[in-house]
């Protein structure tokens, strides 16, 4: 049985967009129950329901960016009644906190564009870009309540050229998130994810 995967997105879903073909081509053992945006406009939330996954906008109910009070609880009421195994931010620009965090110890991913602990926060591509780094990538790791700090699952290095723009090597980096998104799912699907330590052991679980 594939586990229920909950996505919450706030922009264009291209991440969103490869974890569900590659559910539908049993590529992951994921399916996408449900997907929530933060964002009533998100392109994301049009290629879900072409996808004929449910999804929907949720008002956060705030300017600042982080999820919090009554947003927060209809956010986690939404993932828990589609009986939710695995929180996929993909894309999600608000930080969660304290009570969403518990409610899903261990069971919450991001990914970020960027080698972390490199290059945390915004504009990530960037920020490397402006260090003149060499190389950069991306991470998939386990959320905690410091923001891009969780332990890290899996990391993906792609090389910085000279004449790279923000375009150029954002579109480089996220060819190889979509690869180890998907990749990292799978692995938490099949039991194959254990934290030790902060740290996460690939291959410790039941699986
Ligand atoms: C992706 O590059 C993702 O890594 C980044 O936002 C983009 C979303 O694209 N996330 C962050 O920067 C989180 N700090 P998408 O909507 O096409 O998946």
């Amino acid at each position: 049985m594939p586990i229920k995967l909950g996505v919450l997105v706030s922009g264009r879903g291209t991440n969103l967009q490869s974890i569900i073909d590659k559910s539908v081509s049993s590529l992951i053992a994921a399916e996408v129950a449900i997907v929530i945006s933060d964002k009533p406009n998100a392109y994301a939330l049009t290629r879900a329901r072409e996808a004929g996954v449910p999804a929907m906008y949720i008002d956060p109910r705030t300017d600042k960016p982080i999820l919090t009070g009554e947003a927060e609880d209809d956010y986690i009421r939404f993932l828990k009644d589609c009986h939710v195994n695995l929180v996929c931010l993909a894309g999600f620009m608000r930080i969660l906190k304290g009570k969403f965090i518990r409610e899903f110890k261990w069971k919450i991913m991001n990914i970020h564009p960027a080698l972390l602990p490199s290059f945390r926060g915004l504009s990530a591509q960037k920020q490397a870009l402006d260090r003149g780094v060499r190389f950069s990538g991306a991470t998939v790791h386990f959320v905690t309540e410091n923001v891009d700090k969780g332990p890290i699952i899996l990391q993906a290095v792609v090389p910085v050229y000279q004449d790279d723009t923000e375009e150029s090597l954002s579109k480089r980096i996220l060819l190889e998130e979509h690869r180890i998104y998907a990749e990292a799912i799978d692995l938490f699907a099949k039991g194959q994810l254990e934290v030790r330590d902060n740290r996460v052991i690939i291959g410790g679980g039941n699986g």
